[in-house]
């Protein structure tokens, strides 16, 4: 019986600091703290990493040869119990700085789809792994979502963390417009609250609050 508490990690990629994702985040860690969980708040923005250069350096032993900080940011996604992605959609897509992270989890698809090994090799002593998805949008466009959200899949996917679920919201545009919501700030909190509990309360169908 594993006696430590869920360690919950939070990543912020957003590169407006204080902005609607990472309020949302901050809400969500705080859900997460109130079920007993330890949290922290990674902001992606203070760590400096390259993207991937696909040098293919990963395919030997798993491992990414790359030296920067993104080596610190391993270690926290390989130890997280619960991990929460909070990125803005820009152009379409969920913003570089969290693109450019997932880039670099090249190494666990190649552990898992070149060395066929486990990225998670203590999984039977460990909590199981989940992860859900935070992002908000100016826009409400119909599919404004859709490829963010098939980058988080896939991210979760890599880390060996069950999707959980996601909570995007439209129409959010200006820095921290999300706090005129509390309906949004209301769902994450019990998000992060659900998540730590190991709930089976969230699903991963798609929620967002419309027309805010
Ligand atoms: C470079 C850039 C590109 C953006 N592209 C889109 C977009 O394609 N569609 C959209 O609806 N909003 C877009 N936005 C608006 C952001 O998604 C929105 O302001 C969001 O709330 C930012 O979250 P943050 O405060 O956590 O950074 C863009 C913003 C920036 C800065």
């Amino acid at each position: 019986m594993n006696e430590r508490p869920i360690f919950c990690l939070g990543i912020a990629t957003s590169p407006r600091l204080g902005g609607n994702t990472t309020i949302l985040l901050e809400k969500a860690l705080a859900g997460a703290a109130a079920a007993g969980a330890r949290t922290e708040l990674v902001t992606l923005n203070s760590f400096s990493f390259s993207p991937c250069l696909a040098c293919d350096g990963c395919f030997k032993e798993g491992k990414c040869v790359v030296q920067d900080d993104m080596q610190l940011i391993y270690e926290k996604l390989l130890s997280a119990d619960r991990i929460i992605l909070a990125a803005p959609i820009f152009s379409m897509g969920m913003c570089a700085q969290a693109k450019a992270m997932v880039d670099r989890t090249q190494r666990f698809w190649s552990t898992k789809y070149v060395l066929s090994r486990d990225v998670i090799i203590d999984k039977e002593n460990r909590p199981s792994r989940k992860g859900i998805f935070i992002s908000t949008a100016g826009s409400n466009h119909k599919n404004v979502f859709d490829g963010a959200l098939q980058v988080a899949k896939y991210f979760f996917l890599m880390l060996e963390a069950e999707f959980a679920g996601n909570y995007c919201y439209p129409q959010a545009d200006e820095k921290g417009t999300i706090l005129n919501h509390p309906e949004a700030l209301q769902e994450v909190y019990r998000a992060g609250l659900d998540l730590a509990r190991n709930s089976t309360s969230t699903d991963p169908s798609n929620r967002t609050a419309e027309n805010i």
